[in-house]
């Protein structure tokens, strides 16, 4: 099977920047999970299934057409790259990636995307529970304070207002949900390496993975 780094780590800390640029110098594939579970979300929401209803949600998400296409994510043939990206639809996806049954309905999709020459995959339960095999797994974090503040950097930069406080609030509210939850909660898997970035510039923790994966 091709080769996988796992990388996961909480929300806004920016494994998902790290994880792309990983992957293009390598040539890999990247798989960002955490959009498929803010596609149920935002599918869920659409046909109006209760974020506690984890049977429906599950038959939801097998159902669900995904696809990713030059930068571009489609459900169900629609382009919804920008509208799984809303804070509203990630507190969701939290919520609804408590389930079980959304878990499972979600492991044949991410198993998928390890395709030669390999596979770069950012998450929560890359390297404990999806690719336990991974050659290289990676527990990118920062600071709840340096998080806030990139998000906040991120909004601002597009355009959409927000406010620092609410920012840090929700990301803490996340972190706990995603940290306590029963099923593949956050955490370091065995065998990760932590790479804490509060003070790391995107360049030198892209560097840190590279020569961790070629050491
Ligand atoms: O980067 P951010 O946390 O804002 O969002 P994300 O990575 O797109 O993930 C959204 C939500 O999906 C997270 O808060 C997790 O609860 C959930 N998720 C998960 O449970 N397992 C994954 N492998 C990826 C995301």
């Amino acid at each position: 099977l091709p080769p996988v780094i796992a990388i996961d780590g909480p929300t806004a800390s920016g494994k998902g920047t790290v994880a792309s640029l990983v992957a293009k110098k390598l040539g890999f594939h990247y798989l960002d999970s955490g959009a498929l579970y803010r596609l149920v979300a935002l599918g869920s929401q659409k046909a109006s299934i209760e974020p506690q209803n984890g049977p429906e949600l599950g038959i939801l998400a097998k159902k669900l057409v995904i696809s990713f296409k030059n930068g571009q994510i489609l459900l169900n043939s629609e382009d919804v790259t920008d509208a799984i990206r809303t804070e509203s639809i990630g507190l969701r996806a939290s919520a609804i990636a408590v389930h079980p049954e959304v878990r499972q309905a979600l492991v044949g999709v991410q198993h998928g995307f390890r395709v030669a020459p390999g596979l770069v995959a950012d998450g929560r339960d890359m390297a404990s529970v999806i690719f336990p095999d991974a050659v290289l797994k990676i527990f990118l974090t920062a600071t709840a304070e340096a998080r806030a503040e990139r998000r906040y950097k991120q909004l601002i930069a597009k355009g959409i207002s927000a406010k620092l406080e609410h920012l840090l609030h929700d990301l803490q509210e996340r972190d706990a949900r995603d940290s306590s939850r029963g099923t593949a909660p956050l955490l370091v898997a065995d065998g990760a390496e932590v790479l804490e970035t509060s003070e790391l510039s995107i360049d030198q923790a892209v560097k840190t993975v590279l020569d961790w994966y070629q050491s």
